[in-house]
């Protein structure tokens, strides 16, 4: 017993520890922008003109002229520009948490946001427009034949208020414009509201859609703040208006617009986008792996301690233990994601990273699986090597040591295998926090390339040699302590 609880309290210790120092340590990456002289732009880069992804010499970069004006404002400030890319939906959250210090995204300055955030003066005006495939050109000439019809809109925008204003029609609300744009290419809707800038880019014969029923109604694109900022909001509009002066944001609307006319690549196969994007993957791959190392790392401490509390002899530590199990099990991690990651934001201002939140996420997770693994091993070690052990003269400690514990982990090596092997593909719900692994790229992918198959096939074929490997070493491992049992 006296084994057991000193590995308790040392690994009770750690746990401590990695909890206090964690915060800590993003708390020091913070996006304040006093001081630290970074200023964090949050945007959701789907929205050309505005914003969106180019691949650049090769790379991967987020550009638009709400992208030139961020760097403006950033240069004025003499701070560092930092982008994050996310759902148009999840920036006001983002914004409001202190994630990130500024919002630019072509977003409209509604009486409703206005109730939560503050904006700088508007920059830029444009118009709703209705995209419709090529096809059906001539089927819908007022607004008043979108009745009851499905219709595309994203979410969290003013256009899907006014889809939602239109009688009977049945709206399909959409993180990213891309998304929508293939939904109307694959039927799925049969009309998609947007603003006719960035409509712009897709009316052509390689998308095949066409506008209809320009709406008179405008749209005006504004800089969102928190509230409170006001000497960034001043700093803002100070930026603003000087490039309002020099006449420099047409310019910067006309230099995207022409970045954006040659986005698209039509009919490259799976080979072609593979070696086009495959520094995206890389880096997908570079992430994922260190997410799911650090996901096990964590997973096996945190699965060591919930298993000896389940083992212990005070009923209330391993009530604790069997809670934990329990409620990790029985809950969806994508629940626990958005708990860690937006929950504990809003709630208690501790605010993680992409990375810390998807390594957080990961390791309660496998904690609670591994936890139960490791008791199966122990308890299926029968009480007679114990018993034997303890009559010749071992301590409890060095029995379980030198005797139960080996036995139990050779015994269930396959098993954690399969954990292993769960954590690097489940790595990928992480993605949905804008966390860059392989699924997020692969979805990158696809929003440049406007091809549904070829961007996830590559990354299913990522994901499988990773978790071949895996098995593969795995196996080795199991051979070769299984090996010492043939002797
Ligand atoms: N102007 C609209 C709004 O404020 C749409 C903006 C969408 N922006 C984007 N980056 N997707 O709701």
């Amino acid at each position: 017993m006296k084994l057991i609880s000193r590995y308790t309290m040392m690994l009770l210790a750690l746990v401590v520890l990695l909890t206090t120092v964690a915060p800590v340590a993003s708390a020091a990456g913070t996006t304040g922008n006093s001081g630290s002289k970074k200023l964090v732009l949050g945007t959701s880069a789907d929205f050309a003109p505005y914003e969106f992804h180019k691949v650049i010499d090769g790379k991967d970069q987020i550009v638009g002229f709400d992208i030139s004006i961020a760097k403006e404002i950033a240069a004025d400030l003499g701070a560092e520009l930092v982008i994050e890319d996310m759902g148009f939906d999840g920036l006001l959250p983002a914004l409001q948490s202190g994630r990130v210090d500024m919002v630019i995204s072509g977003m409209t300055p509604t009486d409703d946001r206005r109730q939560s955030i503050d904006f700088s003066d508007t920059y830029y005006k444009s118009k709703q427009v209705i995209m419709i495939r090529n096809a059906d050109k001539d089927k819908y000439p007022t607004m008043a034949d979108l009745e009851n019809e499905k219709i595309g809109v994203q979410k969290g925008s003013i256009q899907e208020t006014i889809g939602q204003g239109i009688p009977g029609a049945k709206l399909t609300a959409l993180d990213k414009i891309s998304d929508i744009v293939l939904q109307l290419q694959t039927n799925r809707v049969n009309a998609a509201i947007v603003e006719d800038t960035v409509a712009a880019g897709y009316l052509d014969d390689v998308i095949g859609l066409a506008p209809a029923i320009p709406d008179e109604e405008q749209a005006e694109a504004a800089i969102g703040i928190r509230k409170g900022n006001t000497e960034l909001l001043n700093a803002v509009n100070g930026t603003l208006e000087r490039l309002k002066s020099e006449n420099k944001i047409d310019q910067l609307v006309t230099e995207a617009s022409q970045l954006m006319a040659d986005k698209v690549k039509k009919d490259q196969n799976i080979f072609q986008v593979f070696w086009e994007y495959k520094s995206f993957y890389a880096t997908g791959v570079g992430y994922t792996l260190l997410l799911s190392a650090l996901g096990v790392i964590f997973g096996v401490i945190i699965g060591l301690i919930i298993c000896l509390l389940r083992l212990h002899d005070v009923s209330i530590l391993r009530w604790i233990g069997t809670a934990y199990v329990e409620v990790i099990r029985g809950t969806p991690m994508l629940v626990q994601l958005m708990i860690i990651y937006y929950g504990l934001a809003l709630t208690f201002g501790i605010t993680f990273s992409p990375l810390q939140a998807g390594i957080i996420t990961l390791s309660i997770n496998s904690g609670a699986y591994l936890a139960e693994i490791f008791r199966a091993g122990i308890q299926g070690v029968d009480r007679g090597q114990l018993e034997a052990a303890r009559s010749l003269g071992m301590g409890r400690g060095a029995a379980m040591r030198f005797i139960v514990l080996p036995q139990a982990f050779k015994a269930v090596l396959p098993a954690i295998g399969n954990e292993f092997v769960t954590i690097i593909k489940e790595s990928s719900i992480i993605s949905v926090i804008g966390m860059v692994d392989i699924m997020y790229q692969a979805s990158v992918v696809k929003n440049i390339t406007y091809q549904g198959m070829n961007p996830f096939l590559i990354a299913a074929a990522i994901y499988f040699v990773l978790t071949f490997i895996l098995s593969k070493l795995l196996g080795r491992l199991e051979r070769k302590l299984s090996a010492s049992d043939r002797r």
